[in-house]
């Protein structure tokens, strides 16, 4: 192909007429769990849009759901835990679940998808990083400082990372699960990662997602996305991932450099560019394929997709790449 692969993050979700409309009817843990729904959900946008791989509909936080920790999807809050973890003995009680039984309705899922996809497109299985998995399960919620959860790592060093082991050990499960029921690439998420100095990355995420790598890469080709984190990127790149997600605060010259110049890169276009009238976007994709060169390259966004966006600019964004050195 003379041009790179392109696909969104989050580009299942609000800012689809589609998805609304099924999201109108059913809670947003219904949907995870109802295969029917969530392998619907994970193809309206590539039936609308023809993006280069599809990314299965679920969330983060179903695997410290399926840990036993209660948690809500409020309207206006997002992710809530009644319960968080704060004890040492919190952590005791979380259990490393039995993955195949607790979260048996992803790989229906993934099986539904596959058949609708019928080999059109590679489907991305998901997982968070440990640490930001961490952020919610102490913070209870969203935040912008997981002062919290930073305190429990600081206070409670021991038991903040028995409780990342314990994310990771049921994460690693997880996900050889999602392969073996079919997925062609896994994405880790570390949304939060660059609220962490580099030291403390070094210490509360980085050995994490090394041993997650270590155990699916294998298997499958594993993206780490890691927002924030460029200072991590050279470590990154050494984990034995296949690929990197940048965000847009990083240019694509200094995110080669890096990380070393070898590994894929995937990104990176400020979500809110998409705000921009089509002209633009045409330009700033084009000068994005450039800047990071259409070998070794993954076109996407810097994070996810914003709720707003003009369904035109989305089409903009996808047609743009597809017809770079047309
Ligand atoms: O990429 C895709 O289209 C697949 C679906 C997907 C969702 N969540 C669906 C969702 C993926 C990959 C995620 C990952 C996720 N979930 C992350 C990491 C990626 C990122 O954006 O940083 C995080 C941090 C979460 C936790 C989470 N889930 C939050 C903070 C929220 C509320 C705020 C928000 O962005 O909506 C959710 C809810 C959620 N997950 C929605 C969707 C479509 C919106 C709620 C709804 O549909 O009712």
């Amino acid at each position: 192909m003379s041009r790179p692969p392109v696909w969104m993050m989050r580009q299942a979700g609000r800012y689809l007429p589609e998805f609304r409309a099924i999201r109108d009817k059913y809670d947003f843990f219904t949907r995870c769990q109802t295969p029917e729904l969530a392998s619907e959900i994970t193809v309206q946008p590539i039936r609308r849009f023809g993006m280069d791989a599809a990314i299965l509909f679920s969330d983060i936080l179903v695997v410290p759901q399926a840990m036993g920790i209660e948690i809500e999807m409020r309207p206006d809050v997002g992710p809530y835990l009644p319960n968080p973890i704060r004890t040492t003995q919190d952590v005791d009680e979380l259990q490393v679940p039995d993955v195949d039984s607790s979260l048996g309705y992803v790989m229906e899922a993934i099986g539904m998808t596959l058949e609708k996809l019928d080999g059109e497109v590679p489907l991305i299985g998901f997982a968070g990083a440990p640490w930001t998995i961490m952020c919610y399960v102490v913070q209870g919620q969203g935040s912008k400082s997981f002062d919290k959860a930073k305190a429990f790592c600081f206070t409670e060093r021991l038991h903040a990372h028995r409780l990342l082991q314990k994310i990771t050990d049921t994460t690693i499960a997880y996900l050889k699960a999602k392969v073996k029921a079919g997925v062609d690439v896994v994405q880790l998420f570390d949304s939060w990662g660059g609220m962490l100095s580099p030291e403390d990355y070094n210490e509360f995420s980085l050995p994490y997602l090394q041993q997650i790598t270590r155990a699916l890469s294998t298997d499958v080709p594993v993206i780490i996305f890691a927002k924030g984190c460029w200072y991590a990127l050279k470590d990154l790149a050494a984990t034995g991932a296949s690929a990197l997600g940048i965000d847009w605060t990083c240019s694509a010259r200094n995110a080669r450099y890096l990380s070393g110049g070898q590994i894929t890169l995937q990104g990176n276009l400020d979500p809110a560019r998409l705000l921009s009238p089509p002209y633009e976007i045409e330009r700033l994709v084009n000068e994005m394929i450039n800047d990071f060169g259409k070998d070794r390259y993954i076109v996407n966004l810097g994070h996810g997709i914003l709720p707003g966006i003009p369904l035109e600019n989305v089409s903009t964004f996808i047609d743009t790449v597809k017809k770079y050195g047309a």
